[in-house]
This record gives structure tokens, C-alpha cells and sequence, in this order.
């Protein structure tokens, strides 16, 4: 325990390169949530479909140079809205400087993400175990934001049958990724139904990535 284990962030190291940094986000949570309307305005929540057929329970949608894509042809990232046809929404320099800052206390120099994948939960939406691995910079961490109702994030190893960890996740809590945990299974339980006084009933989570 810390001298100083009362002040935010706390730090939770999950596996070597994966840590949580509790709270890391709360002062600037009002501020990501007044971006996600904005660039739900730009490039609105969607319901996509996985290549296997399946619509996933988390709507989703992007900014930032690039964005993540599903449908029948597989997962990717692409330059423009597919729904749209324009460009992502910029990512706007208060997103960007808190990733930066969040990777750097993780211990990741120098993060330059490109992308910042907005996902939406309601109660009984989650996200299966799976890899963060349609980036072709595997240097970069991952860095991944939660906001409004708690949700318990699942976090494995190397293969899919690796023990999980379970962390709950709650409103400015972040997580970060990479080196030797880069590539690790993650995913998130079923949100329960809740009141958040900031996003009603509602999580999100931003994710930060450097895919190329
Ligand atoms: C993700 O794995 O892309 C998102 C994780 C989360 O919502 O916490
Ligand atoms: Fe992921």
C-alpha cells in the first residue's frame, strides 16, 4: 500500500503491461461525455455486425483518423463512416492528451493514437472475450476509458482458455495494455441495470488505439 493510497489514481497492476488507474479520468469525464454526443452527432451509434452474422449488444462509433469497422466481410479499420461515406469526427486534443497522459503513467511513452473506438452499453449488452488485434502497430498500448454505470471487465492471457481476472470497472476508471499483455483476451460481463447520475443508464467506454 501506497502513502498515498487515498488519492486517485490508484494503480492495479493485472499482468505485466496491463495496469488500471482508477479514477485516472474523473475530473475530465464531463468533458469526454459532452465528445461522445458530439461526435454521436457526426457519426452516430451503431449496432454492427460481426463477420460471423451476429449484431453485437454494444452500439458503436469512432473518431479519429481511422475507425473500427465489422460486417460480412470481416473487422477493419477504415477512413470514413462507412454509414456516411465522411471522414470520422476529429478526435478532439482533450481525448487525445488524456490518453497520452494515461499511457505515459502505465508506463508507455510517446502514444499516438489514431483511433478512439466509442462503444455504448445498456443494461444486458457485453462484449465476448476477444483480442484488440486488427492494429498493425502491436508496440502501442491500448487505452481504454470507462464512464457511467460499472461494468465488470473480464482480463485473460495469451490464449482464450488463459484464467480470467475480473475488474470492476467504474465512471473515470481506465485501463491500459501492451507489451507482453498486448495481445491478451478481454472482454465484458453483461452490464446490470443501474442509474448513473452523469449517463443514466448507460456505460461507456472509450478505447484509444495506434493502428498503423
Ligand atoms: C474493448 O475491448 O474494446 C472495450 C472494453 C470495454 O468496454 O471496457
Ligand atoms: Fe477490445
Amino acid at each position: 500500500m501506497s502513502l498515498f493510497a487515498d488519492e486517485p489514481p490508484w494503480h492495479f497492476d493485472l499482468t505485466p503491461g496491463a495496469v488500471v488507474l482508477h479514477r485516472f479520468a474523473r475530473r475530465e469525464a464531463l468533458a469526454l461525455l459532452e465528445t461522445i454526443t458530439s461526435v454521436a452527432s457526426q457519426a452516430p451509434f451503431r449496432h454492427l455486425v460481426t463477420p460471423g452474422g451476429q449484431t453485437m449488444s454494444v452500439a458503436m462509433t469512432n473518431c479519429g483518423k481511422k475507425g473500427w469497422h465489422s460486417d460480412g466481410h470481416g473487422y477493419r479499420y477504415t477512413s470514413q463512416d462507412p454509414l456516411s461515406g465522411k471522414p470520422w469526427p476529429d478526435m478532439p486534443g482533450n481525448l487525445l492528451l488524456l490518453a497520452r497522459l494515461a499511457a505515459q503513467e502505465a508506463g508507455y511513452s510517446d502514444f499516438h493514437p489514431d483511433a478512439c473506438l466509442i462503444n455504448r452499453y445498456v443494461p444486458g449488452a457485453r462484449l465476448s472475450l476477444h483480442q484488440d488485434k486488427d492494429e498493425q502497430d502491436r508496440a502501442a498500448p491500448i487505452v481504454s476509458v470507462s464512464l457511467g454505470l460499472p461494468a465488470v471487465f473480464q482480463f485473460g492471457g495469451a490464449t482464450r482458455q488463459s484464467a480470467v481476472q475480473r475488474v470492476l470497472l467504474e465512471h473515470g476508471d481506465v485501463v491500459v495494455w501492451g507489451g507482453p499483455s498486448r495481445l491478451f483476451y478481454h472482454g465484458v460481463l453483461a452490464l446490470k441495470e443501474g442509474f448513473h447520475p452523469d449517463t443514466g443508464a448507460i456505460r461507456y467506454n472509450l478505447t484509444f488505439r495506434k493502428t498503423c
